[in-house]
């Protein structure tokens, strides 16, 4: 018996194919926000993020924590209309997961049904591993994230590396251990050193996702505007691999002194319709 229709089934990577990477072939992760960016990332990407980092990189907010459930939905459709091939995982942002399993559920569940993404990401202090075990076992694949927790930011006191003190290095191995016994499907670190990051991926069984977490994480993730060099300014572990910021601005200034010159529209641009 056919249990349901194949009918409109998109062939995505899946959570479990992920998991199923631990300690295999690395895991290629990078942000997206919007339809074109996705649509280009699709076929270089095991897994796209729908970061709440489109807070601070796309609607230019100073921290995550101004994010909300609506500002994901969008990006999330956005991205998910672009792409077709990787897994496309949801941020659930800050105030939307934190207080209760059923909250969380409530507020996931319309992010998956809103945006047809596949797995949604919570940021996963000690408090975490319940609501984990909630959305899994009501259908719902979640990423975590260990180590530096940006939404936590007004606590920590800033996005500086953690884990320097052991009692925090401990607590970083603690909770992805939590996290992934939960039954995540893989956790993202961040901002820890390289022998942290070595701990956390031996710690666990699912693959560790790193960002600012040295090579021996199983997979790596960036903030894409941040690799194709839109700010001057980036964080040490990033690296550029294009230069955006020069290449918009170089356009821009020809731009505007062509339109100066009215050497721009020409001939070329320009539309000749024939009267009757
Ligand atoms: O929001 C985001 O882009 C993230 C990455 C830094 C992993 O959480």
């Amino acid at each position: 018996m056919k249990l349901m229709s194949a009918q409109n089934f998109i062939s995505r990577i899946t959570a479990p194919q992920i998991t199923a990477r631990k300690g295999k072939e690395p895991i290629v992760c990078l942000t997206a926000y919007d339809a074109p960016t996705a649509a280009i990332l699709d076929e270089h990407c095991d897994l796209i993020l729908v970061g709440d980092s489109v807070g601070m990189v796309v609607h230019g907010l100073t921290t995550t924590v101004g994010v909300t459930l609506d500002m994901m939905i969008m990006h999330g459709q956005a991205v998910m209309r672009a792409s077709k091939r990787a897994l496309v995982v949801v941020d659930l942002p800050f105030g939307s997961y934190e207080d209760s399993p059923e909250t969380a559920f409530k507020n996931a569940s319309r992010v998956m049904m809103e945006t047809g993404c596949q797995a949604v990401k919570i940021e996963s202090g000690s408090y975490a591993a319940e609501t984990i075990a909630y959305l899994v076992e009501r259908g719902i694949p979640v990423m975590s994230h260990v180590g530096l927790r940006p939404q936590s930011m007004n606590v920590l006191g800033g996005f500086r590396a953690r884990g320097r003190r052991k009692e925090v290095a401990d607590e970083i191995v603690e909770n992805a251990i939590a996290a992934a016994e939960a039954g995540s499907f893989a956790v993202v670190v961040e901002g820890v050193s390289e022998v942290l990051a070595d701990k956390v991926t031996r710690a666990v069984s699912i693959p560790t996702i790193g960002i600012g977490a040295s090579a021996s994480c199983d997979g790596q993730i960036l903030v894409t505007p941040d690799m194709l060099g839109q700010f001057e300014r980036v964080p040490k572990f990033v690296k550029k691999y294009g230069d955006m910021k020069g290449l918009v601005e170089s356009a821009a200034k020809a731009y505007a002194d062509e339109v100066g010159a009215r050497s721009f529209p020409t001939e070329a641009n320009t539309y000749k319709f024939t009267k009757k």
